[in-house]
């Protein structure tokens, strides 16, 4: 590969894990595995590795992107869910970070508490990168902001404007990538949900390093003025469901439609894309919307020609792909179990 990052045997936290140019360098690198992918090369870069994915909750995008992303390069994954493994019932998270870091090369993590997947980067030994938790989801703006720079050809200058609930995990790690990428950030979400207060000034440190900004707003008419890129979330994330009434009742307003697109005034220019983590409520064809519609969007943006919600989907394959590839090729530098051992031999 081309792109050189130094980050063997590194996992993922948060986005403040990596440097800014490591993030872009991230990035670059999944460009160059979408590359390889669309040429068909079978690649060998994470042969003979083992990668666990331990999930507490539900998921499509990213437990199949971390299996695909393995596969094509000649590793396999190990999907375990919470519910059928001993994972803080019958053992300690400590020591079933023990037990795989003993038999897998990695560990993707998904679940609630950030002191989870935190716990089981301390004492498994190996990299273990951070899928979701309640507080941050890093491996999906690596994919969000490859998608913009597709669309742009650029980052830097940038307006992303995020609405909705703003305290989320998906929020506070945009801020964090944006800032980090030279992007303004806006977050345009009640005062209720806004993000807190020393997210946003470590965000904000980072952006004025890179001369651009972030801010908090509670007006949407004005926020999306100027916009590159919306972006929306679902209202209710997982594991708060019990507070579904109240965020219909606070975030109605900022139902992303047609009319804020036209707002942004770059619709017609078409310097404006549309973005989702997914999954998403768009229409009634889902359990919880059959009755009430389109939650956080409506359906004519969200199939609109300037949605790039599945070129995003996709590009989780090559982010999470090129995570794995950055910690674990041994192309990339000597292999992290290969260091581990001496490591141990040492001792
Ligand atoms: N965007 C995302 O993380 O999707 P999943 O919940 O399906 O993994
Ligand atoms: N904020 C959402 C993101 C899902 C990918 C959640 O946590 O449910």
């Amino acid at each position: 590969m081309k792109t050189r990052i130094e980050m063997q045997g590194r996992g993922l936290m948060t986005l403040h894990d990596l440097t800014d140019s490591e993030f872009l360098s991230v990035i670059d690198l999944a460009d160059e595995l979408k590359l390889r992918k669309r040429k068909g090369v079978r690649g060998n870069l994470l042969e003979r590795k083992n990668i666990a994915l331990v999930f507490e909750k539900m998921s499509t995008r990213t437990r199949c992107a971390a299996a695909v992303a393995a596969a094509d390069e000649g590793g396999r994954t190990e999907y375990l869910s919470a519910r059928e493994i001993h994972l803080g019932g019958k053992e300690s998270v400590i020591d079933t970070a023990r037990v795989l870091g003993r038999m897998f090369d990695g560990i993707l993590f998904r679940g609630y508490k950030q002191a989870t997947v935190e716990n089981l980067q301390k004492y498994a030994g190996v990299p273990v990168w951070n899928g979701l938790t309640d507080d941050w989801h890093p491996t999906q703006v690596l994919a969000d902001l490859m998608t913009v720079r597709e669309a742009f050809g650029k980052l830097k200058g940038l307006k992303l404007v995020y609405i909705g609930d703003g305290r989320n995990n998906v929020a506070n790690s945009l801020m964090v990538g944006c800032a980090k990428a030279g992007m303004n950030y806006v977050n345009c979400t009640p005062h209720e949900l806004s993000p807190l207060p020393d997210l946003v000034a470590a965000a904000e440190e980072i952006a004025a390093g890179n001369k651009c900004e972030v801010s908090i707003v509670h007006n949407p008419e004005s926020a999306v003025v100027g916009a590159n890129v919306i972006y929306t979330d679902v209202w209710v994330s997982m594991g708060e469901e019990s507070k579904f009434s109240e965020r219909l009742r606070l975030l109605r307003p900022y139902q992303v439609n047609m009319r804020m697109l036209e707002r942004t005034g770059n619709l017609d220019k078409k310097q404006v894309i549309f973005l989702h983590c997914l999954p998403a409520f768009h229409d009634k064809n889902t359990e919880v919307t059959s009755d009430i519609g389109a939650l956080e969007v409506t359906n004519d943006v969200f199939e609109a020609s300037f949605s790039r919600v599945f070129d995003e989907a996709e590009n989780r394959v090559h982010t999470i792909k090129a995570l794995f590839v950055a910690a674990l090729a041994s192309e990339n530098g000597k292999g992290h179990r290969q260091r581990r051992n001496n490591a141990r031999r040492k001792k």
